[in-house]
């Protein structure tokens, strides 16, 4: 696997495999032996061009956890704000060394022109790129849904028949987009949820099931799993979301909403999450909600990644 830059592109096999990878890597970090030496010798540069907590730094843990050297590169006080162009920073760090680039762009697209280019050699890793996708979100969200279905006999499993609601700003959502491709070719029974200002005119080619109002689909799917995204106020204006308060009473998990949810539905959010607005404290700090264990399977899922692009078998382009 030469690079990372898109959930649509992984078929069945190509998930399973980072999936089946991931439980490997998880179990090394659970036991004694807290680190690999599979990536001794090779540099990964973490250049984030948009703010991160998560991503950013699971990254560099995953890294770290193989044994490889981690440059953290914010544009943020770089010379981007000079008006560096992308291929010359990508090449000022490949010039020292970078094997692999981590990268997270505002522009939808970054990280394939920096595959496809030719400017540097480095193996590419999407970490979110505009509105287009944000596929090591996707597998650990499809990771944690696995582990909580089957258990510890997850390993070679797919999400087969899962019933899958996502909720909320599916417009300016690259994890929403990635998990629909990949829950999708999983076998997953996909439904978004979102006011019709919030998706996107393309939503058809998706294959998803769309429904505008909140109760009327958690009562005729009864989901395994309700995904709520987070509203991206950075990303729109009054057109799109008018009203915070009208917003959370439509669209949002309020703790009434949880309560009528089935005991085994599974409450997920990639984080971060505006409380009170999409989700409510009672849903996202319940035994249900999987927020922790999503943040803690992405490193494992981020390591299987690091590895099948730097040490796995570069030829095989997913
Ligand atoms: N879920 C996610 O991508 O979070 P960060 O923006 O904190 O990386």
């Amino acid at each position: 696997m030469r690079h990372l830059l898109s959930a649509a592109d992984l078929s069945r096999e190509d998930a399973l495999r980072i999936l089946d990878i991931a439980e490997d890597m998880a179990d090394v970090s659970t036991r004694e032996v807290r680190k690999l030496p599979t990536l001794r010798g090779t540099t990964v540069v973490n250049l984030f061009y948009e703010d991160s907590t998560r991503t950013r730094i699971s990254f560099e843990a995953a890294a770290k956890r193989l044994s490889a050297d981690v440059i953290n590169f914010a544009a943020k006080g770089s010379s981007v704000s000079k008006g560096e162009s992308l291929k010359d920073t990508a090449q000022t760090l490949a010039a020292m060394g970078a094997d692999g680039i981590v990268i997270r762009h505002p522009s939808s697209g970054a990280p394939k022109v920096l595959a496809d280019s030719g400017w540097v050699e480095a193996g590419i890793v999407n970490a979110g790129d505009g509105t287009h996708e944000h596929p090591t979100q996707a597998l650990l969200d499809a990771f944690t849904m696995r582990r909580r279905i089957h258990g510890p006999a997850s390993r070679g499993r797919d999400l087969d028949g899962l019933r899958v609601v996502v909720v909320g700003d599916i417009l300016h959502s690259r994890v929403a987009r990635s998990n629909a491709w990949l829950l999708r070719t999983l076998g997953a029974q996909v439904t978004v949820v979102a006011p019709p200002t919030l998706l996107p005119v393309d939503i058809s080619r998706f294959g998803v099931d769309v429904h505008f109002d909140l109760d009327e689909a958690l009562a005729r799917v009864r989901p395994d799993v309700v995904m709520m995204l987070r509203i991206q106020q950075e990303r729109m204006n009054e057109a799109f979301f008018p009203n915070a308060r009208e917003y959370a009473r439509s669209w949002g998990l309020s703790a009434a909403r949880f309560r009528a949810l089935p005991e085994s539905t599974v409450v997920m959010h990639p984080g971060p999450m505006n409380r009170g607005l999409e989700i409510s404290d009672e849903a996202a700090d319940s035994p249900r909600s999987t927020v922790r264990e999503q943040v803690a399977n992405g490193v494992a899922v981020r390591m299987a990644v690091l590895y099948l692009t730097l040490a796995g078998d570069r030829e095989d382009s997913l």
